[in-house]
């Protein structure tokens, strides 16, 4: 049942074309494959992939073959014997409009689309459905013209022609060869927005976004965020645009984010659709990242693609490190790492140390789909991000162009990428290669030594990492740490090491390879103050045992700011840990008053910058409190989470009003990132003031609902009454729901807002409840993950000791998955952290998942990841 790396061969046969034509009907589709084969390995049967298809018709060069001649199994068609070049036609008959697992071609909100990646093409017709097979493609498309006017797919547009009949066909070629998964088609009734983009050799590109009738004013900000891709990858990696059009669309019922098909990017539509009224500055920003990231994929991914897919993360992660880069020079660079990092520990993290570790290139799977994880893309993108940091912006620049030098037109593999980037910088990453290959977080213990005697500062480091599934030991990793030491006025000191190393970017650097390893640094008179693992160089867990003191002198004067605001929560992580303690034996809670002061100090601050502020304030997530306590004990976190927030709001309680009235109402409707700061600092005072419970204060949130001018200043005050006992709370539910209910993109917001409350104890059942409101569809991914998704992120309520939660989930897992395996799959990560739970919930947590597993027709995608948390 499982497929493993060490098993992959090169593709047998060569397709040097294929033509597919598409006859689109309300209760049936027609397509007729036509491809030009040749046999690579003299001999060898033809085994194409095909699932769920009826197969009307074979032929090899003209002839209809017999059903003696082949074979269909549940998954294949095969053809014994093959000439050793041929041309294939293959007729095959779908029912898009029943196809429920949104993979292949189906309808949504009665438009075609198609989403092929990883092996959805395969449910279209017959065909390699593997990567590294690439060919040129061109499509036919016939509908009816009333009810599809607009027919699209990859590359350039041919002609349209007219059948006569109610009926018109579009003719579409690709110039680019391509893997089948970055095929696409899309069907339907569609509004549009237009614009050009110039390429520096001066290619002019149409650029179009498409979305249903009347949302078109809401696809310019993701038109901007194009055109600014555009320009960024022009600019940073001298990559251009290679088509004459670009095309996105919009769709509500799509399963992932988006796909980057050449020149024919899929996007669900909450990644499209936005403007103030409707969109969150976090859904502006969203939209924007997203946008460059499948721009970004045209060279990553589509021209150099993956030799299979144990390979993902040679195009996810790479992108992932790009759109993380653009949305650094667009936004502000130091806050969008904060951000960043905060995300890959908050899920990434928590899944390398769960039942579904998994290596960056992992080895063997069940479900291909299952490798869309956050070790694939976010630490995927750290590894990058890492390779950078060791060769400097310039040395990685070049190690790219080399890349494209080497790989243009190529299915490849992360060695290559690798190999790429070292090779003409002169770099050894035989060392850093583990990264790829092992999982689990590496832990890196920092031992400090000051000899005031010699002027020596020692400094020992010394690494490990956890056993993960199949991997009880690990070898060391090459880290690389950036690093300074500060004096007493903050000063950066000289650093005298003959270990330490500067990169092209002037920034100074521990490549730790051993597995412990002592670097003395010279000429030091006094005890200096360590600042390392600045930017989060590497994605490491720290173990340091630094003093209360050094973390709040970094707290406050450490030139990197990423470290500044990381001392906060290593600060806030030791305050809440100890509370925590404190809530599990039933003892008083009484918050560190020095902790409190410092957070003081940092409301009242002048000169620190808004949007760091607001991150200087945050306290550590739940997620993470998850990972770093023994115990998941829900009702400890919340416990002692609340009474922090609480204790900072009352001790500042005129502070942050004054915060809040300084940049309440101030240019409602700008999308500069400076105002997103404001909005975002003030609307994180009323969070905090909320925690009072004061009605004064629940008056201005009510107030800030029903006068807000943009969807931020909105939701942040619904989410807040959502999570309250407030008379406000169900009128402005109400009124919500009434302006949005038809907006299948905004509902979400509502659906999320009432899953994520953690204060209320009524949680679980308003879920339930919700997923029977006439406004709810289980077979809307948006819709699950909003609802269903969210409340499996809400800690405190989800792992509520007192009710049956885990048993009501497991009931919708199984309801989703009956129709969409992807979805379902999604869900199951839910039970990542039951290792964590006391022994009682996590018997309740085992069997459920043990009654999931015994269902008769569990997908292989949910079974994969449930049947892991029941063996390790
Ligand atoms: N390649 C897409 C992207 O990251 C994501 C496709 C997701 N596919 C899936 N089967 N989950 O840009
Ligand atoms: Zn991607």
């Amino acid at each position: 049942e499982k497929i493993y790396l060490k098993d992959y061969k090169g593709p047998a046969f060569s397709v040097d074309s294929v033509h597919l034509d598409f006859n689109l009907n309300e209760d049936f589709c027609r397509v007729r494959a036509k491809s030009a084969i040749k046999q690579l390995t003299a001999g060898s049967a033809l085994h194409l992939n095909g699932v769920d298809l009826k197969l009307i018709a074979v032929k090899i060069n003209g002839q209809e073959l017999q059903p003696t001649e082949y074979q269909v199994t549940a998954e294949e068609l095969i053809i014994p014997s093959v000439p050793a070049s041929f041309t294939l036609e293959i007729e095959t008959q779908l029912e898009p409009q029943n196809n429920t697992s949104l993979e292949g071609l189906y309808k949504s909100s009665g438009i075609f689309c198609t989403q092929c990646e990883a092996q959805g093409f395969r449910k279209i017709t017959y065909f390699f459905d593997r990567p590294d097979v690439m060919t040129s493609y061109s499509v036919t498309i016939e509908a009816d013209k009333k009810k599809y006017p607009v027919l699209l797919s990859n590359g350039d547009r041919i002609k349209t022609e007219d059948l006569g009949n109610g009926r018109h066909k579009a003719y579409w070629s690709d110039p680019h060869k391509k893997p089948c998964y970055l095929f696409a088609l899309v069907a339907g009734d569609l509004g549009v927005i237009r614009d050009t983009f110039t390429t520096t050799s001066g290619r002019k590109v149409n650029l179009e976004v498409y979305a249903s009738h009347g949302k078109q004013d809401r696809c310019w900000h993701a038109m901007d965020s194009l055109k600014k891709a555009m320009t960024w990858d022009q600019d940073v990696y001298g990559l251009e645009y290679d088509l004459n059009d670009y095309m996105i669309v919009a769709i509500d019922d799509f399963n992932a984010g988006a796909m980057e098909n050449k020149g024919l990017n899929i996007f669900n539509s909450r990644l499209v659709l936005a403007d103030s009224s409707s969109a969150t500055d976090t859904d502006f920003h969203s939209i924007e990242s997203v946008v460059a990231h499948e721009y970004f994929h045209n060279w990553t991914g589509n021209r150099v693609t993956v030799a299979n897919w144990f390979q993902l993360s040679l195009k996810e992660g790479l992108t992932v490190f790009r759109d993380q880069e653009f949305s650094a020079d667009m936004t502000e660079r130091a806050v969008q790492r904060i951000e960043d990092v905060d995300a890959l520990r908050a899920g990434q993290f928590a899944e390398d140390a769960g039942p579904n570790a998994h290596p960056v290139r992992p080895e063997s799977c069940m479900a291909v789909d299952n490798f869309f994880t956050m070790t694939i893309y976010e630490k995927g993108s750290e590894l990058i991000r890492m390779m950078q940091t060791i060769v400097g912006r310039k040395g990685f620049r070049k190690g790219m162009d080399e890349y494209f030098r080497r790989h243009d037109g190529q299915a490849v593999t992360t060695e290559d990428f690798a190999a790429a980037i070292s090779e003409p910088n002169g770099k050894d990453f035989s060392q850093f290669k583990r990264w790829y290959n092992q999982s689990g977080t590496p832990v890196v213990s920092v031992l400090e030594k000051f000899d005031a005697a010699a002027g020596e500062y020692h400094l020992t480091l010394e690494q490990s990492c956890p056993p993960t599934p199949n991997q009880p030991t690990k070898e060391p990793f090459h880290v690389p740490l950036m690093m300074g030491l500060l004096d007493k006025n903050g000063k950066e000191l000289a650093l005298n090491c003959e270990h330490i190393t500067q990169n092209t970017d002037g920034k100074h650097l521990i490549e730790l390879k051993d597995h412990k390893k002592t670097f003395v640094f010279k000429g030091i008179k006094e005890r200096p103050v360590l600042s390392i693992l600045r930017e989060f160089s590497a994605p490491v867990n720290l173990h340091w045992e630094a003093s209360e003191d050094d973390l709040y002198f970094l707290m406050e004067k450490d030139t990197d700011s990423f470290n500044r605001r990381e001392m906060a929560q290593k600060m806030g992580l030791r305050v809440l840990s100890n509370l925590i303690a404190k809530a599990r034996k039933g003892e008083a809670l009484q918050v560190d008053e020095k902790y409190i002061n410092a957070l003081s100090a940092v409301i009242r601050d002048p000169n620190i910058d808004p949007s760091f502020k607001a991150k200087m304030l945050q306290l550590p997530s739940y997620a993470v409190l998850a990972q770093v306590e023994p115990v998941l004990d829900a009702e400890a976190f919340h416990k002692a989470r609340v009474t922090v927030r609480k204790t900072i709001a009352k001790m500042n309680k005129a502070a942050l009003l004054e915060t809040y009235r300084q940049f309440h109402g101030v240019e409602p409707k700008s999308r500069d990132t400076k105002v997103f700061g404001h909005r975002q600092l003030k609307n994180q005072a009323l969070s905090y003031l909320a925690e009072l419970q004061d009605p004064e204060i629940l008056e201005i949130v009510n107030k800030q609902y029903w006068d807000a001018q943009n969807m931020t200043d909105r939701m942040t005050a619904l989410t807040i009454l959502a999570d309250s006992q407030s008379e406000y709370r169900e009128k402005a539910l109400q009124h919500f729901h009434d302006e949005w209910k038809n907006d299948s993109v905004v509902i979400n917001k509502w659906f999320t807002a009432q899953a994520s409350a953690t204060s209320r104890p009524d949680v679980l059942k308003d879920v339930m409840a919700l997923t029977q409101h006439p406004t709810f569809n289980l077979q809307n991914p948006n819709n699950v993950y909003s609802l269903l998704r969210a409340f499996s992120a809400n800690i405190v309520r989800f792992n509520d000791p007192k009710l049956n939660v885990y048993e009501a989930y497991a009931d919708k897992i199984l309801e989703v998955d009956a129709k969409n395996p992807q979805v379902a799959a999604r869900l199951c990560s839910a039970f990542n952290f039951v290792q964590k739970l006391d022994p009682v919930m996590k018997d309740k947590a085992l069997t459920q998942i043990k009654r999931m597993v015994a269902a008769p027709n569990l997908s292989k995608n949910s079974r994969e990841l449930l049947q892991s948390a029941l063996t390790t």
